[in-house]
Formats: structure tokens, C-alpha cells, sequence
């Protein structure tokens, strides 16, 4: 669908519900025609919880009084089973960038999983070198996420600390995954302070411009032991810088559970056929989150299958941990949840339409013209 910036940020801005149920159906109805009604499971694993970076809003940041895990090879891969008995089509490997995973292991560890079981394999593992991330790709990884986080530089600097001042930027690396022939997936986070609704509609725009395979959107939500959250816990939310402020500035952020649905509603609309999730950062911010992300336009749930024992480590907000998912009876409700809506759960890896194509011309580039 054409969807201009103007269209975007008037959507954004729109508050009357009655258009923004006609927004909601509009991407339904899209997301059914073009990837229907069984919604992907991806069962998500912890690996590690190190972190080197200082990203400003995130609690696994590598200043934070936080105990510290990592994974057994063991572990993990008997993780990977039960992610074969619970029926799902897909494992992501998720982890803080975590120097001490390195990648000879990681591949081998890859390589088991794709040798022991049918299951995709999806990695975010934040940003790696080139290097990396093609032997990931030959070790039999095939999807990786690495969100964009906002597609204001200027923000973006500021909460995501670089590395070096040489460090390849995000960009940089979304595009050597396409390279190397992985399936894409990015994203923002929604309501960060500071952010704009212009802001927002970029992120949008960019989201076409990358042709992204998955996308990923959740509310940004304050975690107190870091710098953002203890910002926005004290309503310390003074523009900064010279960031044009000429489109209306969102102070406080509304990291609202409305304002990620119509970013879910417009992801859909821009990219029809991507694997977009409704996320755990949504369902935590209000039980109906969930179901209202799935009726917006999404059509991915990613459950957690962490080791309990790891799962409330893993905090990179509050409350991520919800006790309505540690339990193994938590599937049951989000079962029940999806069939309240009249959808089914889908069966096999649910990879993205495009990348088939794509893989093709990656192989033969002479037929690319
Ligand atoms: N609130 C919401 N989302 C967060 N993430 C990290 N910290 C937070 C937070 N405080 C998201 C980032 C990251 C993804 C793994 O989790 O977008 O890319």
C-alpha cells in the first residue's frame, strides 16, 4: 500500500477511536489476505544475559547491579526440544552482546540445533562483526533480529552509547544480513523520551525502505535502575539538544498500548507480508495488550521458554517476567487467548514469503534484473 509520510503522521496523531478501529481493520484485514489467520509461534530463549553496552535504557546494561548468567550448551538445546514438544515452528536464541559468547561456539551450538531438530533458527545477539554473522549463516542460522531501535540519529546516539566511534552503525549491519542471506528483522520501541511523532512516521517510512522480513514494536517502558527510566520517573523529560521540534513532541512519551498498535497497524500496512510479533513489552503493559497487538495487525507470539531459573535475570524491563507466561499452564491461557479471537496456531517454521525469492536471487544474480 502508498503510504505517504503525511498519511503516516496524520494516523499517529488521530485520537478518535472510531477511525482508529477503521485503521485496526484496515490492517487485519491486510495481515489475513497476506500471511492468514494461523498465528507463528517462535519459542524465545535467554541464552545470556551479559551485556558490554550501556544503552540507556535497558537493564541488562553492563552497569547494573545484576546477577549474571549463561547458558550450558546443555541447556540450551534441551530448551530447543521442548520448543519441538510445545509444537513450535521456530527457536530465538536472544542474548545482551555478550563477549564471552563466542562465535565458535555459538556456531556449534547452531549447528546442533539445526542438526537435532526441524526447528528454525532466528538469533539476536545485538551487533556483531560481518565475519560473525556469515558463519552463523553457514552454521544453519537463517533469521536475525537487530531493532533500529528509532530512526532519529540524534536519539538514537544518545540512548545507544557507541561502541567505538568506528563501530559499524546498525544500518551498516541490517544490511550485511541481507547480504548473507538472512531473513531481516527490525524495529523500534515505541514512546521513548524525546521522541516524536515525526520521529514515529520515519521509523515507518524506513521499515519499507528496508523490506523487512519481521518487525518488531514494543513500548518503551522505564526501568528504574537505568538513566532513561530514572528520567522518566521523574518526569525529567527535557527535550534536548537542537532536535527540531517542529512536529508535535511526545512529552511524557505516550509508550501506550493505543500508540503501539497504530505503529503495529502501519508496520502491517507498509510491509503486508512480514512476520510482525505482538510483543511481550505489549502484553506487559496491559493484559489486553496481547490480543490487542494480534488485532492490529500482528500475527507472531514469541513465548518463553527460559529456564525459570534465568527467566527473571533476563530484565531488560520491568516486570517482563510475567507470571501469567512462567507457568506451563500460561500456554494454556495464551492458547485460549488466540482462539478467543478466531485464530489458529500455525504449524511448521513460518518463514517469511519473500525470502524464497530472494535467497534465489542472492544465488543467481543475473536473473535479479
Ligand atoms: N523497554 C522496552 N523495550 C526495551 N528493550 C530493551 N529495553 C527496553 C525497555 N526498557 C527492547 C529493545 C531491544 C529489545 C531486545 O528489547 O528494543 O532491541
Amino acid at each position: 500500500m502508498s503510504l505517504s509520510f503525511d498519511d503516516i503522521l496524520d494516523w499517529l496523531r488521530t485520537e478518535d477511536p472510531t477511525a482508529l478501529d477503521e485503521l485496526f481493520a484496515m490492517a487485519d484485514e491486510v495481515r489475513r489476505r497476506e500471511v492468514g489467520d494461523a498465528i507463528q509461534l517462535r519459542g524465545l530463549v535467554e541464552i545470556s544475559n551479559h551485556c558490554a553496552r550501556l544503552c540507556t535504557y535497558c537493564g541488562l546494561r553492563a552497569t547494573t547491579r545484576q546477577q549474571r548468567y549463561r547458558m550450558s550448551f546443555k541447556e540450551v538445546l534441551a530448551c530447543a526440544q521442548e520448543a519441538v514438544r510445545a509444537g513450535f515452528g521456530t527457536i530465538v536464541l536472544q542474548s545482551g552482546e555478550d563477549l564471552g559468547l563466542d562465535a565458535a561456539y555459538l556456531c556449534e551450538l547452531i549447528a546442533a540445533i539445526r542438526a537435532q531438530t526441524p526447528l528454525a533458527i532466528t538469533l539476536s545477539l545485538g551487533e556483531r562483526p560481518r565475519d560473525e554473522l556469515s558463519a552463523f549463516r553457514d552454521a544453519g542460522a537463517d533469521r536475525y533480529l537487530l531493532r533500529f531501535e528509532t530512526s532519529n540519529a540524534t536519539l538514537f546516539e544518545r540512548i545507544h552509547p557507541a561502541r567505538t566511534p568506528d563501530a559499524p552503525s546498525r544500518p551498516q549491519i541490517l544490511q550485511w544480513l541481507r547480504e548473507l542471506g538472512f531473513e531481516v528483522g527490525s524495529g523500534v520501541m515505541v514512546g521513548i523520551p524525546g521522541q516524536t511523532l515525526g520521529d514515529l512516521a520515519r521509523d515507518i517510512v524506513r521499515f519499507g525502505e528496508l523490506e523487512l522480513d519481521m518487525i518488531g514494536l514494543g513500548p518503551f517502558l522505564p526501568h528504574p535502575g537505568t538513566p532513561l527510566g530514572e528520567e522518566a520517573a521523574d518526569r525529567l523529560l527535557i527535550p534536548f539538544g537542537d532536535m527540531p521540534r517542529d512536529e508535535a513532541a511526545l512529552l511524557p512519551a505516550p509508550n501506550t498500548v493505543d500508540m503501539t498498535c497504530k505503529m503495529i497497524a502501519l508496520a502491517r500496512l507498509i510491509r503486508p507480508s512480514a512476520n510482525i510479533p505482538s510483543t511481550t513489552a505489549l502484553a506487559t503493559l496491559h493484559p489486553q495488550g496481547r490480543v490487542r497487538g494480534l488485532c492490529a495487525g500482528a500475527n507472531v507470539v514469541m513465548p518463553n521458554l527460559t529456564p525459570l531459573k534465568y527467566r527473571t535475570l533476563y530484565d531488560i524491563y520491568p516486570n517482563k517476567s510475567n507470571p501469567s507466561e512462567v507457568a506451563e499452564e500460561g500456554r494454556g491461557d495464551l492458547i485460549r487467548q488466540i482462539e478467543s479471537i478466531g485464530r489458529t496456531l500455525a504449524t511448521g517454521r513460518g518463514d517469511s514469503p519473500s525470502i524464497l525469492r530472494r535467497r534465489a536471487m542472492l544465488k543467481n544474480p543475473e536473473t535479479n534484473q
